[in-house]
C-alpha cells in the first residue's frame, strides 16, 4: 500500500478540487485501487469523482439508532449491522471507489460517526492502494485521528497575505495536537503564475519540507466545476492535472 493522503486547509481554499485530481492523478500513475474518503459533511467530491453516495455514514448512523430502537433482528449486533451497511455503501468503479461520511441528522454530535468511520477506514484502507481523503476544513477529523497512518499530509492554503498566515497557524495547530504524518506537502492555490508567490517562500524552511508548489489559477478547472463537470473529463494535459501527477510523483 503506497498510503493515505489526507487534504486539508480553511473553507473554499480547493481541498475538494485537489482531491478530486489526485485520484485522477493516481490513477493514471498506477497507484490504484483508490478509496476516495469524503470526510467533509459539506462537500461534493462525487461531484467532482462524476459518482452519486447514496447512503453516508451519518445516515447508517441514524438507522442504526432507529433499528436498535426497534430491536435488533437475528443475533446481529450494532456494530455488525453499521459494518454491514457501511461496506453496501461503498460507492465501487473500477479504478477507485467512494465512500462519504455525510452529515449525522438529528441531533447528537459527529462523534459516533466519526468513530465509525475511523474503524471503517481501519479495515477498508488495506484493499486499497491509496486513500485520498478529502477533509472538512480544519484539523477536526485528523486530531480525531480518522486516518490512521497518513503518508501524506497535504495543507492546502490560498496566495494572499491571509492565506499563508492561516496556513502557518493549521501548521502551528497540526504540531500542537501532534497529528502524525510522514511527510507534509504544500499547495499553494490559484497563483498568478508557476512560481510560489514571494509571501510563500518562506514555507518551505518554516515547515522543514522541500514539497510546495504553486497551483496555477486554472480557468480550465473553474469552468468545470462550474458545469458539474468530473475531472475525468479534463483534458489530459490540463496543466493543473500535469503538475499535481509530478507532485504527487514525488511524494508516494
Ligand atoms: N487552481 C484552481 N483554479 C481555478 N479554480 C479553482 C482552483 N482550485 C479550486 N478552484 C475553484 O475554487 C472553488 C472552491 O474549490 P473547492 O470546492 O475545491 O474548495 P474546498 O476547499 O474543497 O471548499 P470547502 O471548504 O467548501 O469544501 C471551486 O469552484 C473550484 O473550482
Ligand atoms: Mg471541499
Amino acid at each position: 500500500m503506497s498510503g493515505t493522503i489526507a487534504i486539508t486547509g480553511k473553507g473554499g481554499v480547493g481541498k475538494t478540487t485537489i482531491a478530486g485530481l489526485a485520484v485522477r492523478a493516481l490513477i493514471e500513475a498506477g497507484k490504484g485501487p483508490i478509496l476516495a474518503v469524503d470526510a467533509d459533511p459539506n462537500s461534493c467530491l462525487d461531484v467532482a469523482l462524476g459518482v452519486t453516495v447514496l447512503k453516508t455514514i451519518g445516515k447508517i448512523r441514524e438507522e442504526a439508532k432507529e433499528t436498535a430502537a426497534l430491536g435488533m433482528g437475528a443475533g446481529i449486533s450494532k456494530q455488525q449491522l453499521i459494518e454491514l451497511r457501511i461496506a453496501e455503501s461503498l460507492v465501487e468503479r473500477e479504478k477507485f471507489d467512494l465512500i462519504a461520511m455525510g452529515r449525522p441528522e438529528g441531533a447528537g454530535c459527529y462523534c459516533f460517526a466519526n468513530n465509525v468511520l475511523k474503524d471503517a477506514l481501519g479495515r477498508l484502507a488495506a484493499n486499497y492502494d491509496t486513500v485520498v481523503l478529502d477533509n472538512e476544513a480544519g484539523l477536526e477529523n485528523l486530531s480525531r485521528r480518522i486516518a490512521q497512518d497518513v503518508a501524506v499530509l497535504v495543507l492546502v492554503c490560498d496566495a494572499t497575505w491571509n492565506g499563508i498566515e492561516t496556513v502557518k497557524r493549521l501548521y502551528e495547530l497540526a504540531t500542537e495536537m501532534e497529528v502524525s504524518y510522514k511527510k507534509l506537502a504544500v499547495v499553494v492555490n490559484r497563483t498568478k503564475g508557476e512560481e510560489l508567490p514571494e509571501l510563500a517562500k518562506g514555507l518551505p524552511a518554516l515547515f522543514s519540507t522541500p514539497h510546495v508548489i504553486a497551483l496555477p489559477l486554472d480557468p480550465q478547472i473553474a469552468e468545470f466545476s462550474e458545469s458539474g463537470r468530473t475531472v475525468f473529463e479534463l483534458p489530459a494535459d490540463n496543466p493543473s492535472l500535469v503538475r499535481l501527477k509530478g507532485f504527487l510523483s514525488m511524494l508516494l
